[in-house]
């Protein structure tokens, strides 16, 4: 039905496109002419303001996808219950890139060339951003990504932000916490390589924390996807480290942490917001308890902005909301908010609105957009008991 011949339009203009930008034709004007072969929504002159999404809602980081969407979703309906937004009602089109790298791009062609969107809220995993956001920058679509903190996703263009803070400062905060809270020197350190996320953390990591009088005992890798890492773990044990720094995605950080215990490897593991997932209990299990990682999110957090929040999202979903439901949640909200105080969707000052966004008080913190268009804010740490995410301590910028 409606959905085979779209479906069959986008594959056969994806090719086109792939083989036009091999022979080197491709330029933005061409590219709009193309994209625009894929049938035209109403923009934001019509009845309502389409405004575009792009997340993982399949796939392997699917947990990414779907807890991002409950949020926006909820921020979204939130404001139409109570009017709208410059008198019109916000409507949200999703695309599903199945967490795959290639359609993260041709979702955010479709949203931008078929949809008419206004703006982009998207994505969560930093190298799906960082691939989707040169087609935003190029056409002028304000981007807001909730979740990705790869340092390089804003540095793309003037239309490209982020309401979460940067891994540099993640890199750093986890660092802090093992030579000040652990008191551990000595950490062998476990990368994805196919993720540019876990690159970026890794390297912050590693910056901070041997400047600060921490020595990298080890340094292995594996690609997203992969299930064995013993023979990494092998290696890692065999230099003696206190601690590892895993800054991966939960799924095979699940996977190390059980293949670890099997070893014989009983120092506690650490990581980043990527480990932020149920799944990661799922399969860690026994052996992930105790460990560490840092967040932009805790349900412990008494306030009441996040105490409404969580009830709600518990009202909608009967789950509690992790990281990437706050931050969609807060994306959606510094988009609506932007577009109230610029009066317009018109993309040039909504962009400029965006960027001006001042103590924005979200459920992830206080957001301020900064001249390179990040957000700065605390971290928190938190550890894993009985399944749960429990939180340790807040460090701040
Ligand atoms: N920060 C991760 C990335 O850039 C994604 C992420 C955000 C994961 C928030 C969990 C929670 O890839």
């Amino acid at each position: 039905m409606r959905n085979e011949p779209i479906m069959s339009l986008r594959s056969s203009l994806a090719d086109s496109l792939r083989l036009v930008r091999q022979l080197g034709l491709l330029s933005c004007g061409a590219l709009f002419l193309l994209s625009a072969c894929d049938k035209g929504g109403s923009g934001a002159s019509g009845d309502s303001i389409p405004v575009g999404e792009f997340a993982s809602l399949t796939g392997l980081t699917a947990s990414f996808g779907t807890s991002s969407h409950n949020g926006v979703v909820l921020q979204i309906d939130k404001a139409n219950t109570a009017g709208g937004v410059l008198g019109k009602k916000v409507n949200l089109i999703t695309e599903d890139d199945q967490s795959k790298p290639g359609e993260a791009a041709t979702g955010v062609r479709k949203l931008i060339s078929r949809d008419q969107v206004v703006a982009l809220l998207g994505e969560i995993a930093s190298s799906r951003s960082l691939e989707a956001a040169p087609i935003a920058q190029q056409s002028k679509i304000p981007m807001i990504t909730p979740g990705s903190t790869n340092v390089k996703v804003t540095t793309i263009g003037d239309y490209i932000f982020r309401v979460c803070f940067i891994d540099p400062f993640q890199g750093e905060v986890m660092a802090k916490f093992t030579l000040n809270s652990l008191h551990k020197t000595r950490v062998a350190v476990l990368t994805d390589v196919r993720q540019d996320y876990s690159v970026g953390l890794a390297a912050a990591y590693k910056d901070y924390f041997t400047k600060h009088g921490g020595t990298i005992v080890a340094e292995q890798s594996y690609s997203s996807g992969d299930q064995d890492f013993k023979a990494q773990l092998t290696s890692i044990k065999g230099s003696n480290p206190e601690a590892i720094f895993v800054p991966g995605y939960y799924n095979e950080v699940g996977l190390i942490a059980r293949q670890a215990k099997e070893l014989g490897i009983n120092v506690p593991l650490m990581g980043g917001d990527g480990w932020d997932s149920p799944t990661l209990t799922q399969i860690g299990g026994q052996a992930i308890e105790g460990d560490y990682f840092s967040n932009h999110f805790s349900t412990d957090d008494t306030s009441p902005v996040v105490q409404g929040f969580v009830k709600d999202y518990r009202g909608r979903y009967g789950k509690d909301p992790d990281a990437m439901a706050a931050l969609g949640y807060d994306g959606a909200g510094v988009l609506l908010d932007a577009m109230k105080r610029a009066g317009t969707t018109e993309h040039e000052k909504l962009r400029d609105a965006i960027a001006a966004t001042k103590n924005y008080q979200g459920v992830t913190g206080t957001i301020t957009i900064n001249a390179q268009r990040n957000a700065t804010k605390s971290a928190k740490v938190l550890t894993i008991k009985d399944g749960k995410f429990h939180f340790v301590e807040t460090i701040a910028p």
